[in-house]
C-alpha cells in the first residue's frame, strides 16, 4: 500500500471526463478558449470577487512565477525554513525571479509566526544598496508538516507584510486540504486575510497535471502573462489544463475529494497514536500524518511492503504518509494494525 504522496495516485474520473468533453471540435489556442473564460468565471465565484486565472502545469512553475511578479532580482522572499519553495524547488523562485533571494525563518509545526516574521524584518537593511531588500512572503497551505494556518494567523502575517511593504503569496498545492479541515470560505483565507497571490493546486487533489496561479491584484496580470509565455507555459491547447481545474472546482468535487483524504489522515493519526513508542510529530489537520517511529516500527512496515517517506523534516525517525482521494479505510486499518504488530513489546 502506497503511502509516499498524494501524486503517487491517478486521476479522479470527472477529471478525465472533463478533458474527454474538452476533445471535442476546436476551440482558441493559448487560453482565449471557452474553457479557460469558464474557469475565470468559475474561480471568481468561487472567490467572490474578480480574480485572474493562469494555469499552469507544475506547483513548481506556479510558484516560481507567482513569486518572480512579486519581488525585483535583488529582492529576498521569506519562507517557513521547510518551504517547498525553498527546499524542493531546485532554485526555481530564484531563477524565475531573476536572483532573488529565499530567507528560510524558523516556526513550530511548520508554519511562520507572524511576531517572528516582525521580527526578522525589524533588523533588514532596508534601502542598503548592498543587501537583498525584502519584497514578499509565502506560505504554504496546509504546510509541510501537514498543518494548517488559521485564517487570523495569515491575516496577522499579511498584516507585518504589509506594514514593511512586502507582498504575500501562498503557495495552495494542497489549498482544498485546508479548506475542508477549516470548513471556512475561500476567500477568508486568502485576499480577505491579504494573501495577493495564490498557487492553487489540484494535481495532487486529483487532476492530471494542472495548477492554477490566482491573483487577487489583477495589476499584476499584464506582467505574469508575459512571465508565463517567457517559461514555456503557455500552452497553445490550454483548454485542457483550464479542463482540469475547472471540474476540480466544479460541484465541489475538490472539496468531496480533500474531505476524503483528510477524513483518512485523521483516522490513521488517531490509530497511530496508540501506538506503543510511535510519537505523532505534528497535528493532523490536513491529508498528511507525520510521525516518529522506532527502527522496529519503520523496518518492520516497510518489510510488510507499506511505502511511506522516511527521514521528513531533516530527521531519520520522522516518517510521513499521505493519504488521496483514493485512500480506502482498510488501507489506513492495515496500516495502523501492522504498526501495531511491530511495535515493542506487542
Ligand atoms: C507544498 C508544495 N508546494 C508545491 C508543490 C508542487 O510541486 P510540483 O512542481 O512537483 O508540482 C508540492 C509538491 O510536492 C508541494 O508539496
Amino acid at each position: 500500500l502506497d503511502f509516499r504522496s498524494d501524486n503517487t495516485v491517478g486521476v479522479l474520473p470527472e477529471i478525465m471526463a472533463a478533458l474527454a468533453a474538452a476533445n471535442v471540435g476546436t476551440d482558441a489556442s493559448y487560453g482565449e478558449d471557452a474553457v479557460s473564460a469558464g474557469l475565470e468565471a468559475r474561480a471568481s465565484e468561487l472567490f467572490e470577487r474578480k480574480v485572474r486565472v493562469f494555469p499552469v502545469a507544475t506547483g513548481s512553475a506556479a510558484n516560481a512565477l507567482a513569486l518572480s511578479a512579486l519581488t525585483p532580482p535583488w529582492g529576498m522572499v521569506y519562507c517557513h525554513r521547510l518551504a517547498h519553495a525553498d527546499v524542493d524547488e531546485a532554485n526555481g523562485p530564484e531563477f524565475f525571479s531573476g536572483g532573488a533571494k529565499l530567507r528560510p525563518l524558523d516556526g513550530a509545526d511548520g508554519r511562520i509566526a507572524a511576531a517572528d516574521l516582525d521580527a526578522a524584518l525589524a533588523h533588514a537593511p532596508f534601502g542598503v544598496v548592498h543587501h537583498p531588500q525584502p519584497s514578499a512572503v509565502t506560505i504554504t497551505q496546509i504546510t509541510e508538516l501537514g498543518t494548517a494556518y488559521r485564517p487570523a494567523e495569515i491575516a496577522g502575517i499579511a498584516e507585518v507584510a504589509r506594514r514593511h511593504g512586502l507582498r504575500l503569496h501562498m503557495d495552495g498545492a494542497r489549498f482544498a486540504n485546508a479548506v475542508a479541515f477549516l470548513g471556512c470560505r475561500p476567500a477568508e483565507m486568502t485576499w480577505r486575510a491579504g494573501v495577493d497571490v495564490l498557487s492553487l493546486g489540484a494535481t495532487k487533489g486529483g487532476a492530471m497535471a494542472a495548477e492554477a496561479i490566482v491573483l487577487f491584484d489583477d495589476r499584476l496580470a499584464t506582467e505574469l502573462a508575459f512571465r508565463r509565455k517567457r517559461a514555456g507555459q503557455l500552452f497553445s491547447k490550454m483548454r485542457f489544463v483550464a479542463a482540469q481545474i475547472d471540474a476540480f472546482l466544479t460541484d465541489d468535487l475538490w472539496l468531496r475529494a480533500a474531505r476524503h483524504a483528510n477524513a483518512r489522515a485523521a483516522e490513521l493519526g488517531r490509530g497511530l497514536a496508540q501506538v506503543p513508542g510511535l510519537e505523532p510529530f505534528a497535528p493532523v489537520e490536513g491529508n498528511m500524518v507525520f510521525a516518529r517511529l522506532s527502527e522496529a516500527v519503520l523496518k518492520g512496515l516497510e518489510a510488510d511492503g507499506f511505502r511511506f517517506f522516511a527521514g521528513e523534516a531533516g530527521r531519520p525517525d520522522v516518517v510521513r504518509f499521505v493519504c488521496s482521494f483514493a485512500t480506502k479505510p482498510q488501507d489506513v486499518a492495515r496500516l495502523i494494525q501492522a504498526a501495531r504488530r511491530h511495535a515493542p513489546g506487542q
